[in-house]
């Protein structure tokens, strides 16, 4: 186990129950199998990370098979590199780190909402599921070959601190045209998005790898189904309110998706 306590910062050593470090800090396995490793002190909000409607939006859409070309092409890429240990960080409810922790020896997923880690542990047994915070992740320094965060925060430096040296880094974000018809739907003027400077952040601890993108159309032959497409983004609350009532009242939907996949390589020391 490469577990370290939240609250020292020592190694947790995992049992079948609990959870302990050298210092004493015990944390008990829940009934579903994970390890809640978020100090109060952590949380911002009494229960941070995505609510429970925008959780169970975000299962049915996905378990529906919409982003299945997607997942499969990160699949593709983590295969080759027989990771030893696969980190998923900002998992939700783990639809992706079950598929893709099938290319890794082992496979520890965590998220800052106990709500979405809840439903993830129920997915497998095999991965460590965890409840904890991107900024302070519970994990040892330099015991990850591959790490992920697939439409998740990503502080830097605790990814440069827990990947191995050569170890590689994947970030999954929306590309300029993901969901276009949908914003057209929902505001006066769209404009692409922004697509996030993560070279500049990254460049003292990583080397840029490679960039992948990924488009395809999906279509949603029914009126439940946009409404989770609509309720698992953050245009749900952004979109002006009459918009989105019209959106949600139609029949179906057709829409295209698009992805940017980064590489980076956590650098070797010099
Ligand atoms: C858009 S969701 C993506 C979830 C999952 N990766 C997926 O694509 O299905 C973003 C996730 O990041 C989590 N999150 C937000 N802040 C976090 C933090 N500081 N540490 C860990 N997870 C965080 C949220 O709870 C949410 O599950
Ligand atoms: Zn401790």
């Amino acid at each position: 186990m490469s577990l370290r306590c939240p609250l020292c910062h020592n190694a947790l050593q995992a049992g079948e129950k609990t959870a302990v470090c050298a210092q004493g800090h015990s944390f008990d396995r829940a009934r579903e199998g994970y390890f809640n490793l978020l100090p109060v002190q952590n949380k911002n909000s009494l229960n941070p990370g995505d609510d429970a409607a925008m959780v169970a939006a975000r299962t049915s859409f996905l378990e529906a098979g919409f982003y299945t070309p997607f997942r499969d092409t990160l699949r593709g890429l983590f295969a080759p590199l027989q990771a030893t240990h696969l980190l998923d960080s900002g998992c939700g409810e783990g639809w992706y780190s079950t598929e893709l922790g099938k290319t890794a020896q082992k496979t520890t997923a965590f998220d800052i909402s106990k709500e979405t880690v809840k439903r993830a542990a129920k997915r497998s047994r095999d991965i460590t599921w965890l409840v904890a915070s991107s900024q302070d992740i519970p994990l040892q320094d330099a015991c990850v070959d591959v790490m992920t965060a697939i439409f998740s925060p990503l502080p830097t430096a605790e990814a440069a601190r827990v990947l191995k040296p050569g170890g590689h880094l994947f970030i999954a974000a929306p590309g300029e045209k993901h969901l276009w018809e949908l914003r057209e739907a929902l505001y006066e003027e769209v404009r692409p998005h922004q697509a996030e400077k993560w070279q500049e952040e990254l460049a003292p601890a990583f080397r840029f790898h490679s960039e992948a993108e990924i488009s395809f159309r999906i279509e949603l032959a029914d009126n439940a189904m946009l409404k989770n497409l609509l309720q698992m983004t953050p245009h749900y609350w952004r979109a002006p309110r009459e918009r989105r009532t019209a959106v949600e009242a139609l029949p179906a939907f057709s829409t295209q998706v698009n992805f940017r996949i980064l590489q980076f390589c956590k650098k070797t020391a010099s």
